[in-house]
């Protein structure tokens, strides 16, 4: 009876496992929690505030569909003051959270017979978002010997008469990758070559740890903001993950689709939630750069640790808030491992095969130190007791 588009497409593995290690938490279990895909800092005071005075300024109606001037302008801002671009209010469509900015692209702009080239390891979402528009997810894996950098060689290789569009996602989320410039100067070449559609997303564009620095494909080639969509949001740079307010940017014409799609289906995103992101982003920005280098040191510490384990190889992540870890020598896939880490060790991380990375965990360190101390200790023990490396056989 279901849809054919639905055929293979499950909930998102990453929200079960966060779902469950809150569910045994819940239950008085000492887990330490490190499936979080949102920072745990609480939304900024001057946010909430605005809000509860939108609230009760009765900022309570149905508001334009791609959201209330106020905001489209002072995101457009936002977006053009960190990449030198010159996007107008008119090229912003305000949405419930960036996966549905995404949803919305892919709707608008992808059909039956589309391919879309995806970088593995990729965000959980990418696969099913471009199936969902009837279009093929075609995925073109990086290499861990390349920092999970996207080979611009790949690329080309994956092509084919069909290839419509090309996503990139930096920060990553799983790896944390940040991609320089010189492949972001040599994609953009690539897409316009084969005028191929590019969606960007740089939801994690606030959470760049130095040396290391976000760019933006569109910084390193303005001409391609013809045929690109940009997406951003305040979810991971404001801790306003529960909000549900994302942001697309792109030509005028694909954005009136999008807002189309949009008001066909969810209308305006909250009206309250609107009023808390233009505060927000107008707002004072210190809470963005303590949350940066809160999140630095934890990543410092992680790492450490984890590197230490024995079996575990584990990169230093330069932007976003994951440690993504390969486990390939305990010896076996990362959801037996990781279901084993959090029965044994009451540790619970996300397994990479979601990501299409069977050989990888996720921690994320968007978790207080005390977790990450904890969740240390507890693999440390895990690991004594097989050894140092063996795995029990399931
Ligand atoms: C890469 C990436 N894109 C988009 C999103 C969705 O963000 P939002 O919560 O604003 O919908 C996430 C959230 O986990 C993400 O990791």
């Amino acid at each position: 009876m279901l849809a054919d588009r639905l055929r293979g497409i499950e909930g998102s593995p990453t929200l079960v496992l966060a779902a469950k290690a809150k569910a045994l938490a819940k239950a008085g279990k000492p887990v330490a929690d490190f499936t979080a895909g949102e920072p745990d800092v609480p939304t900024p005071a001057h946010v909430k505030r605005a809000a509860i005075e939108a609230i009760e300024a009765n900022r309570t109606y149905y508001t334009p569909v791609a959201g209330i001037p106020e905001l489209r302008e002072a995101a457009a801002r936002h977006l053009n003051q960190a990449r030198g671009t010159r996007y107008e209010p008119s090229q912003l469509l305000v949405s419930d959270g960036a996966k549905h900015s995404l949803y919305n692209a892919f709707q608008a702009l992808c059909q039956a017979g589309d391919e879309v080239l995806v970088f593995s390891p990729y965000w959980v979402s990418y696969p099913p978002l471009v199936q969902l528009a009837s279009a093929k997810p075609v995925i073109v894996a990086t290499r861990e010997e390349d920092g999970f950098l996207p080979d611009p060689a790949a690329v080309r290789q994956a092509l084919t008469a069909r290839t419509k569009a090309l996503v990139l996602n930096s920060p990553s989320n799983p790896t944390g990758a940040v991609i320089d410039e010189g492949r972001l100067k040599a994609l953009a070449a690539l897409a316009l070559e084969r005028n191929l559609m590019v969606i960007t997303d740089e939801i994690y564009d606030a959470l760049v740890y130095p040396p290391a620095a976000h760019r933006s494909i569109l910084q390193a080639s303005p001409e391609l903001a013809k045929q690109t969509v940009l997406v951003a949001g305040v979810s991971k740079t404001y801790s306003m993950t529960g909000w549900r307010i994302g942001f697309a940017a792109g030509p005028k014409e694909w954005i009136e689709a999008m807002t189309n799609v949009q008001s066909h289906s969810t209308s305006n995103p909250a009206s309250i939630s609107q009023h808390a992101a233009l505060a927000a982003l107008t707002g004072d920005q210190g809470c963005v750069a303590d949350m940066r280098r809160q999140f630095e040191q934890r990543r410092n510490r992680l790492v450490e640790g984890l590197s230490r384990l024995p079996g575990l190889r584990c990169q230093k992540p330069d932007g976003a808030f994951y440690a993504w870890c390969n486990v390939s020598g305990l010896g076996q896939p990362a959801g037996a491992i990781a279901a084993q880490w959090l029965e044994d060790a009451l540790v619970a991380t996300v397994p990479g095969e979601g990501f299409g990375a069977p050989q990888h965990i996720r921690f994320s360190f968007a978790a207080s130190g005390e977790t990450i101390e904890r969740g240390l200790r507890a693999l440390g023990a895990w690991s004594a007791k097989r050894g140092g490396k063996a795995c029990r056989t399931a």
